[in-house]
């Protein structure tokens, strides 16, 4: 983990609520794992001590780290309005990664929002290319379509309103997708808000399957120390069923047979 202050090379508008914004960061983009996150101190915000935690989105051998993020509040708003040769401080890579398919297993990625940008580098450094699955509540909402082809993916939509591939909720195209697989050992990951994210462990343990899955929780240190991102996990280690696990530092991918519901 690292920090250090990091130019903005552009920052970009690229669909509806969603921007790409580009960071001159070596320090991030030499160890970045696939799923880890980095937190973002956004310059001009009155209350910049709090941070904003935004997963890896890409990396380049240049320095170049990529982030994708929506617009949803004060922090993203400042920070869609920051233009290239600013520079905020970032801190990371933070947290514990994807680990990535075998070369005999089927890489099925679940994904849900800008949950598909957590999961790029680990589709991106796959060797066997599998399916992602993609939901959303919108078609306003569908991110990364095309980039996840580019790279050998096949894509599979789901939007609640209809708009765009089926309607319906995306674990449903995963039960189904369990129902109807014939590509051999699967590898199950999933990113997205957390109702989906239980949803899935409950689907996982229905199939006997694993899953890793990265959890989406309001942070504030981001390393560890202040608790504010805990979620229950299973306590194997004492006679309480479960015990918390902080989504900053312990996650946010946890293996789905840790998680306590
Ligand atoms: C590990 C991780 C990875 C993430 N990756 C992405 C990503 O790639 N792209 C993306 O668009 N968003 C991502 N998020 C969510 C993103 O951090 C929030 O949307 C953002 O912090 C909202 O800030 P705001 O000031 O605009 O919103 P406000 O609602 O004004 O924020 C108020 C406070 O709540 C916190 N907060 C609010 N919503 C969230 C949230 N969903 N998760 C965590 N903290 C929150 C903020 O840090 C801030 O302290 C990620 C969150 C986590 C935990
Ligand atoms: S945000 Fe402080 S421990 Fe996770």
């Amino acid at each position: 983990m690292n920090t250090g202050k990091s130019e903005i090379i552009s920052n970009e508008n690229f669909s509806t609520d969603y921007f790409k914004i580009q960071f001159n960061a070596p320090h991030i983009t030499i160890t970045a794992q696939p799923g880890q996150f980095v937190h973002v101190q956004i310059t001009t915000l009155y209350d910049k001590i709090l941070r904003r935690p935004f997963s890896i989105f890409d990396v380049n051998d240049n320095g170049i780290l990529t982030l994708i993020y929506k617009v949803v509040g004060k922090g993203t708003k400042i920070l869609s309005t920051l233009s290239s040769g600013t520079f905020c401080d970032i801190l990371g890579p933070l947290g514990t990664p994807y680990s990535l398919p075998g070369i005999d297993e089927y890489p099925v990625i679940v994904a849900g929002g800008y949950g598909a940008a957590a999961t790029y580098i680990l589709a991106k450094r796959s060797e066997r290319k599998g399916v992602l699955l993609l939901g959303a509540r919108s078609t306003k909402d569908l991110i990364l379509i095309e980039e996840y082809k580019q790279l050998g993916f096949d894509v599979k939509v789901t939007t609640e309103d209809g708009s765009y591939g089926l309607k319906g909720l995306i674990t449903s195209l995963l039960e189904s997708y369990f129902d109807t697989n014939d590509n051999g050992k699967i590898k199950l990951y999933g990113c997205g808000p957390n109702p989906m994210m239980l949803a899935m462990v409950r689907m996982a343990t229905k199939y006997n399957q694993k899953l890793q899955l990265s959890f989406d929780h309001e942070m504030c240190c981001g390393i560890g120390a202040c608790y504010a991102c805990v979620i229950k996990v299973k306590d194997s280690e004492t006679d309480n069923p479960w015990k918390y696990a902080r989504t900053c530092k312990d996650g946010p991918v946890f293996n789905s047979d840790e998680i306590f519901i």
